[in-house]
């Protein structure tokens, strides 16, 4: 067991998070230290961010190449590596364009401005509602936590950006609210993570990516989290068997190192044109180093179809453990991002895997602990989280 500190944050940090006592320093694959030496298992990667586990050989041998080439140059100049990775991008998804961005925020306020172009100036019309559904998560920015279905993030920041329409999750009832004559597009999440790890009806899917057809409405997944084998294919779209118009990208995308992006298929990647969007840092040869590494090394060694495997054999092991105690209430999710809703505070279980398990977990939502390991996690380690959790569950 680690000496365990109880860091304090300074005071000169706005308190926008409330963070765990534990400084850590160090991470390598599926492992974390903290700053006097304790070792703990990290099932968070980061928020679904460090896809290959930390610090990955194959990335981190790119960037320090990079390192030694340009740091920064502006998108007033062709980057190569943001060519190649935005081709690898298309290549390997339904998409035609990609553009780049450096969060998941600024990826769906790019998807936002997109969809709002198409209908105004590609389609000519004044269309400009987007809608999202309860219990999502877009981001924080001022367009992006108005696409939020949650109240409690909008606290406060009133006047909301207009334009926003939410529909309840996987009610095929309220479908029929879909389609008016405002409406443009729709974002959604086939799994929502930050909502509590509930993944969308495939039946409630189909339906609603029809009505998007009929009525010329762009269908936008919000794949921050689910996207870069999280669920267990390279994108959670293909396993809806959908044809979406765009798609959102951060987190797993550079392996830790912040970019964003959508990929559009050229009748939405159309709408933009030189000034219409844009951003300094977006697609930076630094950045891009980091995503076309990560993406390159997931598809030449086959990590989408080990974290396939992986994701089956920790959902096996978790319905295990919920057949162990009565107060696991149910095991969702897809892949590698799966959801415990337990009975009582999910957060107390998580703070007792920290301290006496030395085991990082999430919680998404009051009842829901959220388990995202690295998808280059092994059957061990699972093995290791499970027993780690039966003893948490015992206590
Ligand atoms: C589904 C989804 N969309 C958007 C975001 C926002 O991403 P970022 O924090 O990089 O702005 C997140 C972050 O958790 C997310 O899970």
């Amino acid at each position: 067991m680690s000496k365990q500190t109880v860091p304090m944050a300074t005071p000169m940090l706005m308190p926008t998070y409330n963070r765990f006592p534990l400084t850590l320093v160090k991470g390598k694959g599926s492992w974390v230290w903290d700053e006097t030496g304790g070792k703990y298992l990290d099932f968070t990667a980061g928020i679904a961010t460090c896809n290959l586990g930390h610090a990955p050989d194959q990335v981190k041998a790119k960037l320090e190449l990079q390192l030694d080439q340009l740091w920064h140059c502006s998108n007033l100049y062709h980057i190569p590596p943001q060519e190649e990775l935005a081709e690898m991008l298309v290549k390997n998804s339904f998409g035609d364009q990609v553009f780049f961005c450096n969060s998941g925020a600024e990826a769906n306020e790019a998807a936002i401005k997109l969809a709002r172009r198409y209908a105004q100036v590609v389609k000519g019309t004044n269309a400009c509602e987007i809608v999202t559904f309860s219990q999502s998560f877009h981001g924080r920015t001022l367009a992006t936590l108005a696409a939020t279905g949650q109240e409690k993030i909008q606290q406060g920041f009133a006047p909301l950006a207009e334009g926003f329409r939410y529909l309840p999750y996987n009610d095929k009832d309220a479908l029929e609210l879909l389609v008016t004559d405002k409406t443009c597009a729709v974002l959604l999440e086939l799994v929502q993570g930050e909502g509590g790890v509930i993944p969308a009806d495939y039946d409630w899917v189909q339906q609603l990516a029809a009505i998007c057809k009929q009525n010329g409405i762009l269908l936008m997944i919000d794949e921050i989290q689910t996207g870069i084998g999280r669920t267990g294919t390279l994108f959670a779209y293909e396993q809806y068997g959908l044809e979406p118009d765009v798609i959102s990208l951060a987190k797993g995308l550079g392996s830790g190192i912040p970019i964003g992006a959508i990929i559009a298929n050229q009748k939405a990647a159309q709408a933009f044109s030189p000034g219409s969007h844009g951003s300094t840092f977006g697609g930076n040869p630094f950045s891009t180093t980091a995503g076309l590494a990560t993406i390159t090394h997931i598809i030449e060694q086959g990590i989408v179809k080990q974290a396939a495997e992986l994701g089956a054999y920790l959902e096996e092991k978790l319905h295990g453990l919920k057949q162990q105690f009565p107060e696991i209430k149910e095991i969702r999710g897809k892949g590698l991002l799966q959801g415990i809703v337990v009975e009582g505070n999910a957060m107390d279980y998580v703070t007792k895997a920290r301290e006496r398990q030395q085991l990082l977990l999430l919680v998404a939502g009051p009842d829901v602990i959220r388990v995202l390991p690295p998808l280059t996690t092994s059957e061990a380690e699972i093995d290791q989280f499970i027993a780690a959790m039966e003893k948490v569950f015992a206590s």
